[in-house]
């Protein structure tokens, strides 16, 4: 908070401010667990800024993501018709809790399982490599677009069945919605619009080239257990969203990091020569969700000292927690690498009922991603100086662009 005791707005689309999240964290942590601030939506809400709460509040019986419980009274120019229509969404693990979020999750969970995940090694690593044989020395590549976006982008269709002839066209909405350049802001709903209604088409008319996949496998699930077409739809719609940027924002920090600074990429590969040894680091390091889904209070409640009333909006901050001094000390890079140093897990894949469905599926992704390329090339500089990067606005942590130069291994 300021001076005056005023909620602070969260500028998480302010560039500036996602070029170093942390600094800002770090000031609202030393004045409060858990502090009053605005979501840049304009929606009162408590940040929780430190680990130990975090975790509390992340599986807290009196917060829930029933969308019912929530009060948008309090934003500023919100109408009724705008909350009612919020709340009438098809339901998804994202907006609901109890036995709903359960019949929910367990009809999803199962492509997701660890073991179904390793099934994609080998459809991921062909991805890898088929991308970087493209790439040419003798221009700069920018490794977001042209390879860490591409890669979470064709996994995510090959979960969910996304049809051969469709993809190019359901690439360009999700970039339209996701990562949307300025000058593209206003076709954001417009591509949003078109992407859930191609979902629901695809849902009901299962068209002939629908391949193998999530939207299969869950029209064609016993009667018992079946989700509505809406909800198959409004899965298939979250998991894209939740999926696709999360992930590929991890591997362009990581990607950053490593080709940034030299001797953190010798002593990340000494031990196990493998980024996946220190990966819980770099998650913990990049979260790449800065604050968890909004929690809505069912009743007053009061936690870690702070009233918080009913109805009101809590949101975790993923990020700040995952930086508490109080738990993690300071925050130098080569802690990534110092085995034995972590005591506690970060919490960048939530915790509890919520945890994400995806982490194995991210951590597969990240290890194959940043292995992959790092070992076809002798040499990858960075085309423009570090402080030079566009960090992206928005929810997630991740940049923009990453342009390098690269020499291939003989
Ligand atoms: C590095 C990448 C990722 C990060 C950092 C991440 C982070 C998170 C976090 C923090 C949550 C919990 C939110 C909360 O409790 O409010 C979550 C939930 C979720 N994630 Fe991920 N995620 C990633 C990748 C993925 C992928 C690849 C998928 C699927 C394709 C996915 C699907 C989901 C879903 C469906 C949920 C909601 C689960 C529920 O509410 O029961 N995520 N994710």
């Amino acid at each position: 908070m300021n001076a005056e005791n005023v909620p602070v707005t969260l500028p998480m689309f302010d560039r500036e401010f996602n070029s170093a999240p942390g600094v800002w964290y770090r000031r609202l942590r030393q004045t409060g667990a858990i502090c009053p601030i605005v979501l840049p939506t304009g929606t009162p809400a408590f940040l929780v800024t430190r680990y130990d709460v975090a975790r509390e509040v992340l599986r807290h019986p009196a917060l829930t993501h029933d969308l019912e419980f929530a009060d948008f009274s309090s934003i500023p120019g919100f109408t009724e018709d705008q909350a009612a229509a919020l709340k009438s969404q098809p339901s998804t693990v994202a907006n609901t809790d109890g036995d709903e979020h359960h019949r929910l999750r367990a009809a999803i969970s199962g492509q997701f399982s660890p073991r179904r995940i390793e099934r994609l090694r080998p459809l991921i690593l062909d991805e890898c490599r088929r991308a970087i044989s493209s790439f040419s020395e003798s221009v700069e590549v920018d490794l977001v677009r042209e390879y860490a976006s591409p890669l979470t982008m064709y996994v995510i269709c090959e979960i969910i069945g996304i049809p051969d002839a469709d993809r190019s066209q359901f690439a360009e909405w999700t970039r339209s919605m996701l990562s949307p350049r300025q000058s593209d802001l206003a076709n954001m709903p417009v591509a949003i619009g078109n992407l859930q209604s191609y979902l629901n088409r695809i849902v009901r008319e299962l068209p002939q080239d629908l391949p193998e996949g999530l939207i299969r496998d869950l029209t064609e699930a016993p009667e018992d257990v079946r989700l509505s077409d809406d909800e198959i739809a409004a899965a298939a719609f979250l998991l894209l969203t939740g999926g696709h940027e999360t992930t590929y924002g991890l591997i362009s920090t990581i990607l950053f990091q490593l080709v940034a600074d030299a001797r953190l990429r010798e002593a990340t590969y000494k031990s196990a020569g493998s980024v996946g040894a220190h990966l819980e680091e770099f998650l913990r390091l990049n979260s790449p969700l800065q604050i968890a889904l909004p929690r809505y209070t069912k009743e007053e409640v009061e936690i870690a000292g702070v009233r918080i009333p009913a109805g009101a909006t809590v949101v975790v901050g993923i990020m700040s927690a995952d930086h508490d001094e109080a738990v993690f000390g300071d925050d130098a890079a080569e802690r990534i690498v110092e085995s034995g140093l972590r005591r506690q897990p970060s919490l960048a894949f939530g915790l509890g009922s919520h945890y994400c469905i995806g982490a194995a599926l991210a951590r597969l992704e990240a290890v194959l991603a940043v292995d992959t390329l790092l070992e076809s090339f002798s040499s990858i500089e960075l085309a423009r100086p570090s402080h030079a990067m566009a960090w992206r606005p928005g929810l997630v942590f991740g940049l923009e662009e990453l342009p390098v130069r690269l020499q291939r291994a003989t």
